[in-house]
């Protein structure tokens, strides 16, 4: 065989071995075998080389030619087998996918909060219905139909009895109904109002609370509802009772504490009064108690209710209380 074509078949067949995937293959082949490749320009060239050597170099270029072409289509189908063997969709170099850790929604913990308080006081949890009646949600609570005080809350009703409660006030009359007194429990959960906007979702959190027993005054409500704002804000915190109305409660009061961002000074969030307003209060109004066949002359109580998105935004600073719900990872994180 011609010199230089024996040069060729050593390179092409060392470079062929020494290709790592079908890729480096096929600049090979267009290397030696394509149409600006390594034969084609030794057949062109031919015309170059002394007559006597033209016609076995022509001849040993074309059998080359045949059989660079079956070396590569062997060496293809190896690779193909091998990728294809390889991929099973795994590699094991790459950096591995974290997995996100999950953790308690701020709401959750601010709630499991509070509640710590109270059990540590000597309440109970009691749960209600997020779907109630209209008697327990209004009725029971001395709201009858027809009555102003329904407008305070804007009700979503399911059927004309049944509602979302608008509160978490009707697990007064229900716990009650199934117990005789001594009472002491708060009632965490969802409730529902048709309102929406940067201080109102339709859907927040309510904690009640309910303490019956004979001889509970007013000072018991002040006393249970000032260490508990201690508790979850911090020894320091002013706060008044501001006399208020609900129907079933009398005497009522909302309680303020020392506004958390101004300390008192005066700002947007407090509304230049230097106090915000974190839950509503009193002593269990008689018609209530009746209402669960209580004796109103052996028995007193008080109830209170807070919302806990309220007093996570003002625990954490924050003033849009839609950030709880859009559950921005980056958000929630954070707490
Ligand atoms: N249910 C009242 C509200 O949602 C709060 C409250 C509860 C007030 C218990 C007094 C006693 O605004």
């Amino acid at each position: 065989m011609h010199n230089s074509i024996i040069d060729i078949e050593k390179q092409a067949l060392e470079s062929i071995n020494k290709a790592d995937d079908s890729d480096q293959l096929e600049q090979l082949s267009i290397k030696y075998l394509g149409r600006k490749g390594v034969l084609t320009g030794f057949l062109r060239n031919i015309s170059s080389l002394p007559v006597e050597e033209r016609p076995t170099a022509g001849k040993d270029a074309n059998i080359l030619k045949g059989r660079l072409e079956k070396v590569f289509k062997n060496a293809f189908l190896k690779f193909e087998s091998v990728e294809d063997n390889n991929y099973t969709g795994i590699d094991v170099t790459l950096p591995g996918r974290l997995t996100q850790k999950g953790s308690l929604h701020p709401i959750t913990q601010v709630a499991n909060e509070i509640c710590d308080i109270f059990l540590r006081l000597g309440f109970d949890i009691a749960e209600s219905p997020e779907v109630e009646t209209d008697y327990y949600n209004f009725e029971a609570l001395n709201i009858p139909k027809y009555h102003p005080a329904r407008d305070m809350q804007d009700t979503f009703y399911v059927s004309e009895n049944i509602v979302l409660r608008t509160h978490t006030s009707p697990s007064q009359p229900r716990v009650m109904e199934k117990t005789n007194p001594p009472v002491r429990i708060i009632s965490p959960g969802k409730v529902f109002r048709c309102d929406s906007d940067v201080t109102h979702t339709p859907m927040f959190n309510q904690v009640e609370g309910l303490m019956v027993d004979k001889k509970i005054s007013f000072g018991d409500l002040k006393g249970i509802l000032t260490t508990f704002i201690h508790q979850f804000f911090d020894k320091q915190t002013s706060l008044r009772f501001r006399p208020s109305f609900f129907p079933f409660t009398e005497p009522s009061a909302e309680v303020d504490i020392r506004c958390v961002m101004c300390k008192g000074k005066g700002c947007r969030i407090c509304s230049k009064t230097g106090w915000l307003e974190v839950l509503g209060s009193g002593m269990v109004h008689p018609a209530v108690f009746e209402n669960v066949g209580y004796d109103t002359k052996k028995y007193t109580g008080f109830a209170f209710g807070m919302g806990i998105e309220r007093l996570a935004m003002l625990k954490f600073g924050i003033d849009d209380i839609r950030k709880f719900f859009e559950n921005d990872i980056r958000f929630l994180r954070q707490f």
